[in-house]
C-alpha cells in the first residue's frame, strides 16, 4: 500500500529543502533525497506494481503530480543558483578598465636606414636588385678581385682592419667598401647584372665630425651588352634629381680607382644655394657637393669573375650614406648618428 501521507509529508517539506540548498552540489543532494530511490516518491514508485489495480490510476496521478511539483521547485532553484554563480564569477573576474595602461612607444627607422632605403628605392624603381655580402670579407674579394694589387696603400694595416693578416691569399678583413659584393655577385650570376648593395663598411679612421670607423655605403653595378659611360651619367643624374630635387645638376671629375677605367668622382650641385652662394653653409661656397666614386668597370675585374669583356661591359659606383644624409638634413657632425640621443633621433 502506498502511504499517501508520507507523500504529502515529503511534498510539504520539499520547498524548504530545495530553497535551503545553497550550492549546486547541495541541490544535487536535495534532488536525490526528494526523488531518489530511497525517497518517499522512490518508494511509492516501486510499490506501484503491488497495488490493487483499481487504486493504481489514482495513486499514479498523485505520484506524478508530486514528482512534477518537486521537479519544478528543483528547476527554479537551479536557475537561481546558476545565476548567482554567474554573478559571482563576473565579480571575481572583473577587470578594471579604468586602470591606466602602459603605453608602448613605437620606435622608428634610424635616419641612416631611412636614407639607405630612399637611395635603394630609386635604383629598385629602375629595375635594380638588392644584393648583400659579408662584412668580414676575404682580402681576395675586397682587393684582388677588384684589380687592387698587394702593394696598394689601402691594403696597409694602418688603413684596413684585419681579422687575419699575413698571407694575402687567405687574409680576412672587415670590408673597407661594399665593392667586394660586385665580384661575389658576378661570380655567382651571369650577366646582365643590375644590383645595388647597401651595407656597413669599416676603416681605421679616427673619429671626427666627418669620419667614423664604421660607416655605410651603397654600391651599384650594371653589366650588360654595350654599357657605356653615358649610361653611368644618365643613371646617376637621375639618382641625383630624385634624391636632392629636380633642379640638381651633376658633374664628373676625373679620378682613379683600381676597379674602374675611366674613373670619376661625382659631384651634385648644392641643393641649398643652387651653386651660387659664396656663404652657403651646406657647400661652403663651393657650389658642389662630392657624392661618390664611379666609373666604367675595368676589364680585369670582369675577367677575374669569368665574364668576357669582349661581350659585356659595365659601370659601377659607390657612395657613402652618412654624407648625403648629413647634407640633406643639415647635420653638422657624423657622431650624431651613433650617439643614440633621442632628441636627435626623434627629429627624423
Ligand atoms: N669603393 C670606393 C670607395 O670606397 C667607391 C667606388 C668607386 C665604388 C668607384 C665603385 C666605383 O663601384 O666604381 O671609395
Amino acid at each position: 500500500m502506498t502511504d499517501s501521507s508520507r507523500l504529502d509529508e515529503a511534498l510539504a517539506a520539499a520547498p524548504a529543502a530545495v530553497s535551503g540548498a545553497a550550492t549546486l552540489a547541495e541541490l544535487d543532494a536535495v534532488e536525490k533525497a526528494l526523488l531518489g530511490d530511497t525517497s518517499a516518491i522512490g518508494e511509492a514508485r516501486r510499490s506501484m506494481g503491488s497495488l490493487d489495480p483499481a487504486d493504481r490510476p489514482r495513486v499514479g496521478a498523485q505520484l506524478n503530480t508530486a514528482t512534477k511539483e518537486i521537479q519544478g521547485l528543483l528547476a527554479s532553484r537551479l536557475s537561481e543558483l546558476e545565476a548567482q554563480d554567474e554573478d559571482r564569477r563576473l565579480q571575481d573576474e572583473r577587470i578594471d578598465v579604468t586602470l591606466e595602461s602602459i603605453t608602448l612607444q613605437s620606435g622608428s627607422l634610424h635616419l641612416l636606414q631611412q636614407t639607405m632605403n630612399d637611395i635603394v628605392d630609386i635604383f629598385v624603381s629602375l629595375g635594380y636588385q638588392v644584393a648583400t655580402g659579408p662584412e668580414a670579407e676575404l682580402a681576395w674579394y675586397n682587393f684582388d678581385a677588384l684589380n687592387t694589387p698587394p702593394t696598394h696603400p689601402s691594403r696597409l694595416e694602418s688603413d684596413t682592419m684585419y681579422l687575419d693578416f699575413g698571407d694575402p691569399a687567405d687574409e680576412v678583413l672587415l670590408r673597407t667598401h661594399t665593392s667586394p659584393v660586385q665580384a661575389r655577385w658576378m661570380e655567382a650570376n651571369d650577366p646582365p647584372v643590375y644590383i645595388v648593395v647597401p651595407g656597413k663598411t669599416y676603416r681605421l679612421d679616427t673619429v671626427d665630425a666627418t669620419h667614423l670607423p664604421v660607416f655605410h655605403q651603397i654600391e651599384g653595378l650594371a653589366v650588360d651588352e654595350n654599357i657605356t659611360f653615358s649610361d653611368l651619367k644618365g643613371t646617376l643624374a637621375h639618382w641625383a634629381r630624385e634624391f636632392f630635387g629636380p633642379k640638381t645638376k651633376v658633374r664628373f671629375r676625373p679620378h682613379f680607382f683600381p676597379f674602374t677605367e675611366p674613373s670619376a668622382e661625382l659631384d651634385v650641385s648644392c641643393f641649398a644655394c643652387d651653386g651660387g652662394e659664396p656663404t652657403c653653409r651646406v657647400c661652403k661656397g663651393a657650389g658642389w657637393l662630392e657624392m661618390m666614386g664611379c666609373g666604367v668597370v675595368d676589364p680585369n675585374v670582369l675577367e677575374a669573375v669569368g665574364y668576357d669583356p669582349a661581350e659585356v661591359s659595365g659601370f659601377a659606383f659607390g657612395m657613402g650614406v652618412e654624407r648625403p644624409a648629413m647634407v640633406r638634413h643639415g647635420i653638422n657632425s657624423i657622431r650624431h648618428f651613433v650617439d643614440n640621443d633621442l632628441r636627435f633621433l626623434r627629429q627624423f
